[in-house]
């Protein structure tokens, strides 16, 4: 939990300076429970988590990666979010394993999903298991409904497959939300692009089960409640 190496860890029980359920604890080979224990150190509370499942609404101009040399990242944003809210580390999970579940391209906006649970992202962005990603649409001229239609039933965006069956629906004067299964590079730019439309904003709204609060602001994170977890896991 990022508290010390072992050896250090040996070092600060024998000293009592750590509390196991609020008792003092000072031999190293005491046995806890991982899943109930709380430890205590300077006064601050350690559960054990493995995992951790923030959603970013992210802003434009920033990059759906871990690291990058020019521009500022998604990680970047959540360590500002953890430094603001806590100081720094979150509950002793290692800010370098987390990553983004899938990718953004830097001036789409809206619902990113960033964890250090390898399964779950893999689940969420394999192509076997078609999960839906929804995407709110704004346009350079109007989808005709012919247009519309051919986006529902797949278009060529120049792979070797058309694109799966999508749901188009009309939001307003060249608005739209479209729900695709796939995950293909700029999918929805190119499947506009392949009707003749250029998309001039695009903001993902949901992911599987998983909706964008839309009270998080462009740029800020909140953790996923306990059910928001449920329903994706
Ligand atoms: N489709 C795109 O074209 N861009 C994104 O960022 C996501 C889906």
């Amino acid at each position: 939990m990022n508290i010390g190496s072992r050896s250090e860890v040996k070092g600060l029980l024998k000293k009592g300076q750590i509390l196991v359920n609020g008792i003092q604890v000072t031999k190293p080979e005491a046995k806890v429970d991982e899943h109930s224990v709380v430890v205590t150190f300077k006064g601050k509370e350690y559960r054990y988590r493995p995992y951790v499942y923030y959603m970013l609404n992210k802003p434009a101009g920033v990059v759906s990666a871990t690291t990058d040399d020019y521009d500022e990242t998604v990680l970047d944003l959540l360590r500002k979010h953890l430094l603001m809210r806590n100081g720094g580390e979150e509950a002793g999970i290692p800010i370098n394993d987390v990553f983004p579940v899938g990718r953004l391209d830097k001036d789409t906006v809206g619902l990113l999903l960033l964890t250090n649970d390898g399964e779950l992202s893999h689940r969420l962005l394999s192509p076997k298991k078609h999960v839906p990603k929804t995407y709110y649409v704004e346009t350079n001229e109007v989808l005709y409904e012919d247009m519309r239609l051919n986006l529902e039933k797949g278009v060529d965006i120049g792979d070797e497959k058309l694109t799966k069956d999508a749901s188009v629906t009309v939001i307003g004067d060249k608005k739209y939300q479209i729900t695709i299964t796939e995950g293909r590079y700029h999918q929805v730019k190119r499947m506009f692009g392949a009707v003749g439309l250029k998309v001039l904003y695009l903001k993902r709204i949901s992911m599987g089960r998983l909706v964008l609060d839309d009270s998080l602001k462009e740029g800020e994170i909140r953790e996923l409640t306990g059910e928001e977890v449920e329903a994706l896991c």
